[in-house]
């Protein structure tokens, strides 16, 4: 009897947690976001955006890489290859067919790149920049995008610290 009564008050139990995330679930009220999950889910996607806000990122991350290579600052130089990597396969699972296009960035421009900032080498940073660029602008050439063309950065623009 007291085995029965401690499976009802386990179920019991049970079903309370399982109602409250329910209630908690239905009751959220969204502010512009959408009325029902299916709205609210699209309307994300098109906030989040596609592969310009993407490229938006990227374009920042350039600059920034580049100058952190002139002052061989190269913690910030690391960081910023890799948040750039990081963002473009964000950018992929938004736009899966843009990836096949960006091989040759991802599995040879950027790693090569990289090699030149663990090894601290500014000279070897410097030509292996002007691929890097070439690259991003073969993967504009391959997407349709030919007029959109990256050049070796002249201005530093960045607000950081180097
Ligand atoms: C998938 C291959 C690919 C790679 C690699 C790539 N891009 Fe792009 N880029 C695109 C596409 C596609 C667009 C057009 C955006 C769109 O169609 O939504 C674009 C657009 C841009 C834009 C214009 C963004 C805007 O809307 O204002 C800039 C700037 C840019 N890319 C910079 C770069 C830089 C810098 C690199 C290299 C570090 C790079 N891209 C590498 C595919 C690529």
């Amino acid at each position: 009897m007291k085995r029965i009564v401690q499976i009802l008050f386990v179920s019991l139990m049970a079903a309370v947690v399982i109602s409250a995330c329910q209630t908690a679930e239905t009751r959220y009220e969204t502010r512009w976001a959408g009325e029902n999950l299916a709205e609210i889910l699209v309307n994300l996607e098109d906030q989040l955006g596609g592969f310009d806000q993407t490229m938006i990122e990227t374009n920042y991350r350039y600059n920034e890489l580049y100058w952190a290579g002139m002052d061989e600052n190269w913690d910030y130089a690391r960081y910023q290859l890799d948040e750039m990597l990081g963002s473009l396969e964000k950018g992929f699972v938004r736009r899966p067919a843009r990836e096949m296009s960006a091989g040759q960035f991802v599995n040879t421009a950027a790693p090569n790149l990289m090699q030149t900032i663990n090894e601290g080498n500014k000279e070897a940073f410097m030509d292996m920049f002007t691929r890097f660029a070439a690259s991003c602008n073969t993967c504009h050439a391959m997407e349709d995008v030919p007029f959109i063309q990256m050049i070796i950065p002249e201005k530093r623009t960045s607000l950081v610290k180097l």
